[in-house]
Order: structure tokens, then C-alpha cells, then sequence
């Protein structure tokens, strides 16, 4: 099955932000494109305000001016939906909600050929629920954009319990052919992205709530140690926090409230007194003109051990030791111990997060997991009152030895990065066992999606499959409210390596 003919007239209905985006990408790959709008006036504007952007883009150089008048030619509004009668492809960028998408397919199938493809750009609801009202619910599929559409690559090609294979290849062949990147998905809460992307804000808040840790400070960690592009509390406030509360909530719905998708109650006073983000002046920090942007917590400068000695090699945090060396920091390795971490002069430990607290063994500093040990440029460190100061400050001078900025937080289990990418990890094994997607589509997605530095699976592979279930089974064991329960998939993926290596 290919991608549908370039010469086949493609319809937007509901042009408002992510419809414009998608006609303009169709528009742009080839395609006649008519614009709907049940507001009179708005497909008409729409057009007007994309063909401003294909001058944009002649401007920039990136369309060439015959290429545009080609485009701009091509592009009409309509009316009423009886002008889209001859169209191969319907997407659908409505109001979200069921019964008006509903009511909007039923009037389209007494009007479109049998053979007409439609889609709905649904970011919340169920395809399989949207597309239950049609007598032909197998051409039916989700074609999930992310906005802005003509810029980002990914497309969820979502697949309801009546699609057809042949509905949904043409789909996913089709935004192929238009440039963009698609994934094939089976219809579930969140579908891909915004499923397994949950963790990344319900941690930060996690640990913002148990006040471990302020915004700026987790913000700075996701960025300089876990690499992510943003931290999630500056994200959501670009985002919008009613936008991603609703995302959060949509999907802990659907999944009858599952614990793992528990939304913030922080978030929910946010988004209560009106602080939405970016868009309202302020969210989690204050965008006002005077308003200074707080700075994270940030350890004063300690003085460097002269040497540690390394126990049971550091697993994830191995690198570590090659870079102390380089530090001009005396290493000494000793293998035959039970369990990994660093022991400093002080005789206290400085472990790997793994889930427990600090406070549940003498003298012990927590570190967080590093995407890259060498290039993180920030570290963040636990410790509890069972921690020397003296140990604290060894640790403190051993991360800043390396060039690293320390930031010091409150005794959290899984501290920042480790909890998040833990549990990024779990939700991906769980989705991919349950069929939702292919292991490779899912770290695409990721990657595409949200602009992870690395595909859960890929960070799972350089991890080593223990690290996660290791994590989450003492997170669970401290909080057995079922919200960091490793899945079944994890524990199977994890049994099979342990059996492989002889260890179960
Ligand atoms: N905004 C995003 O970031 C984003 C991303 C992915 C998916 N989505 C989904 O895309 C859809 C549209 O979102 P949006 O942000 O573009 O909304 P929007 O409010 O910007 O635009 C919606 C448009 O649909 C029109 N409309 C409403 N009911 C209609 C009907 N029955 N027939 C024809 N037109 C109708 C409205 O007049 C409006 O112009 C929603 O389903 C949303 O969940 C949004």
C-alpha cells in the first residue's frame, strides 16, 4: 500500500493551530488542500495565514517563489464539508471533544467516496471511540501531529480496534511521503509520547513537593546531568500548565486513575490560581519584566579528597573513575565487595542513586545518574543526618574536582534524574509488551516526540536492564502506593539477562 497520489485533494476541517500546520505540510509535499471551519470566515483566514508563511519561508530561502504561487494556488477554503466530496484524505483538528468529532465524522461519510482515508489529529481521546460512530470505521486511523506541525517530524499513525492495515499503512506511507517522521501506534492513553512522557514532570514535582528540591534547581539537574533539553517545570511552563495538567489527567483517567499517572496536586494549585506559564506572566517562575529568574542551588567550593577508594566497580557511574584519575585524584579499585561505590578518606561512601534513601546507612551520599558523566557539567548529591559533614563536603569537593557544579538536595530515593529515567524506561517496556509499539518507534518517538537525548531503550541498553528494576523495586519498597511498582514487562526483560549471566 503507498502514500495516496499527489494529484488527490487532502482536507483539514478545524483550522485552528494544528490544522493549519497539517494543511500547510500537505500542502507544501503537493497536495490540492481544502480548508473547513465551522466558524464562518476562519478557513478563509487560515489560508490567508498560511500562505503568510510560505512567504516566510520564500523570505528565508527554505521554498522557492514559483513553488509558493504553485502552493498557494492549490490551497481553498470551503464553505460547507459537501466541497470536500472528492477528497482522499479527511484529518480532522476540532474541538476535543467526542461527540463533536463524532458528529463531524457521521456527516462526512454520507458525503466522501468509500475509499476516502479519514483521520483525527486527537491528542486525547480514544481513535477507536472517535471512529465508532462511522459504518466503515476501518478507514479510520489517528494521524497525531505535534505542534507546529510543519517543524516537527513526528507523526503518531494510531491504529483504533476497527482500522484496517491497509488504512493505517496508507497513513503512515502518506506522512512519510510528506517529509515527516511516523510511528506506528496502537490506540491507548497518550498513545506513545505523551504515555511514557509522564514521569518526567511527575517526578520533578515529586521531589519539588517532598521539598527536596526547589524548580530552578531540579530544572538545572534534568538539564546539565540527566541532558534533557529542558527541565520540566520551565517545560511546562512553556507548554502551558492547564495544557499539560490536562494531558496528565486525561491519561490517568483513561487509565481507570492508575497510580504511575497520578497528576500534581502542586500542578493543580497551579493551574487553580491561574498561574498557566509563559502565556499568563507566571507558572512556576514569575516571567514578569522585572521578575529575576532564581538560579539553582549551587555547593560552595570544598576542597578535593586526595583519594577514594572504588568498591565493586560503579556500574552506570564506571566513567567516573577514569575522570578522577584525569583529576589528578588517586583511585585504588577493589573488586571483592559486596555491592559499588566510592569510599572517601572520611570512610563514608558516596553510592550511585539506587532507590534507597541516604538515611538508611551510616555515612552515605547519594549521587544522581548521569547522561554522560563527562560532559554533565552539574551533579546532584543527597545526603541525610546520618551523613558526616565531613563526607558531604569530600563528596561535594570530589564532583567540583571534576568540573562539575554540586547541587545538594534533600534525601529523596532515585534523587532526580535516576527516578525519571527509571521510570521512562518501565513505561516503555510496559507500553512495547502491550503491544502500543515497536521497541524502535518507541525511542523515536521519544527522541522526536519530546527531544530525549536518548530512546528509552537505548538508555536502558547503556544502563545495563538491571539498573531500572533495581531503582523502582526500592522505590516501591518505600512507597508501596503502586506508583514506581515495576512492571511485569521490566522483571521479565531483567530475569532474562540475570539468567543469561547466571545470576537467578
Ligand atoms: N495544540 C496542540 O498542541 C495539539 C497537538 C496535537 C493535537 N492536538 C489536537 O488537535 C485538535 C485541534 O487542536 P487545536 O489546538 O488546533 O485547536 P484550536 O482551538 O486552535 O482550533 C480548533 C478549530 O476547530 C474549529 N471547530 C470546532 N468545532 C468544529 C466543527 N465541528 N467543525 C469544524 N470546525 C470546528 C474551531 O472553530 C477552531 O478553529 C484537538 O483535537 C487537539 O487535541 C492539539
Amino acid at each position: 500500500m503507498t502514500a495516496l497520489e499527489l494529484s488527490s485533494p487532502v482536507a483539514v476541517v478545524g483550522t485552528g493551530t494544528m490544522g493549519q500546520g497539517i494543511a500547510q505540510v500537505a500542502l507544501v509535499a503537493g497536495h490540492p488542500v481544502r480548508l473547513h471551519d465551522a466558524v464562518a470566515g476562519r478557513a478563509r483566514a487560515a489560508a490567508e495565514a498560511i500562505g503568510a508563511r510560505l512567504d516566510r519561508l520564500v523570505e528565508k530561502g527554505r521554498l522557492d517563489a514559483a513553488e509558493r504561487d504553485a502552493a498557494r494556488a492549490r490551497l481553498k477554503p470551503a464553505d460547507g464539508l459537501a466541497e470536500l466530496a472528492d477528497c482522499a484524505l479527511v484529518v480532522e483538528a476540532v474541538l476535543e471533544r467526542l461527540d463533536v468529532k463524532q458528529q463531524l465524522f457521521r456527516e462526512l461519510e454520507e458525503i466522501v467516496a468509500e475509499d476516502c482515508l479519514l483521520a483525527t489529529n486527537t491528542s486525547s481521546l480514544s481513535v477507536t471511540a472517535v471512529g465508532g460512530a462511522l459504518r466503515h470505521p476501518g478507514r479510520f486511523v489517528g494521524l497525531h501531529f505535534f505542534n507546529p506541525a510543519p517543524l516537527l517530524p513526528l507523526v503518531e499513525v494510531v491504529s483504533g480496534f476497527a482500522t484496517d492495515v491497509t488504512s493505517a499503512t496508507r497513513a503512515y506511507e502518506t506522512a512519510r511521503a510528506w517529509g515527516k517522521k511516523p510511528v506506528a501506534c496502537a490506540d491507548t492513553p497518550g498513545f506513545i509520547v505523551n504515555r511514557i512522557a509522564r514521569p518526567f514532570y511527575a517526578e520533578a514535582f515529586a521531589v519539588h513537593e517532598a521539598q527536596a528540591a526547589d524548580p530552578a534547581t531540579v530544572d538545572a539537574v534534568l538539564r546539565e546531568c540527566g541532558g534533557f533539553r529542558m527541565g520540566a517545570f520551565e517545560l511546562t511552563d512553556l507548554i502551558g500548565q492547564d495544557v499539560n495538567e490536562s494531558v496528565t489527567h486525561s491519561v490517568w483517567q483513561s487509565f481507570f486513575q492508575d497510580v504511575r499517572f497520578t497528576p500534581s496536586l502542586a500542578q493543580r494549585r497551579l493551574v487553580e490560581s491561574g498561574r498557566l506559564g509563559r502565556k499568563a506572566g507566571r507558572g512556576w517562575y514569575d516571567y514578569s519584566d522585572d521578575a529575576e529568574r532564581p538560579g539553582p542551588h549551587t555547593a560552595d567550593k570544598e576542597p578535593p579528597p586526595a583519594h577514594v577508594v572504588a568498591e565493586g566497580g560503579l556500574g552506570p557511574a564506571a566513567g567516573l573513575l577514569t575522570l578522577i584519575r584525569e583529576a589528578g585524584i588517586q583511585v585504588r579499585e577493589e573488586d571483592e565487595v559486596d555491592g559499588t561505590r566510592l569510599v572517601l578518606p572520611s570512610g563514608g561512601r558516596l553510592v550511585l542513586a539506587d532507590g534507597r534513601t541516604s538515611a538508611e546507612s551510616r555515612d552515605v551520599v547519594h549521587f544522581d545518574l548521569a547522561l554522560d558523566y563527562r560532559t554533565a557539567t552539574r551533579i546532584a548529591l543527597s545526603a541525610s543526618e546520618n551523613t558526616s559533614p565531613q563526607t558531604l563536603a569530600e563528596a561535594t569537593g570530589l564532583f567540583q574536582a571534576l568540573g562539575k557544579d554540586v547541587s545538594v538536595i534533600g534525601d529523596v530515593p532515585g534523587l532526580i534524574v535516576a527516578r525519571t529515567v527509571a521510570r521512562i524506561i518501565d513505561l516503555a517496556h510496559d507500553a512495547a509488551a502491550k503491544g502500543v509499539a515497536t521497541e524502535e518507534d518507541i525511542d523515536t518517538a521519544m527522541r522526536l516526540g519530546v527531544n530525549y537525548p536518548l530512546g528509552p531503550f537505548e538508555w536502558d541498553r547503556r544502563l545495563g536492564r538491571a539498573f531500572a528494576r533495581a531503582v523502582l523495586d526500592a522505590m516501591h519498597e518505600r512507597d508501596p502506593s503502586g506508583r514506581y511498582a515495576p512492571s511485569l514487562a521490566l522483571y521479565r526483560h531483567a530475569y532474562a539477562i540475570d539468567k543469561r549471566e547466571g545470576t537467578s
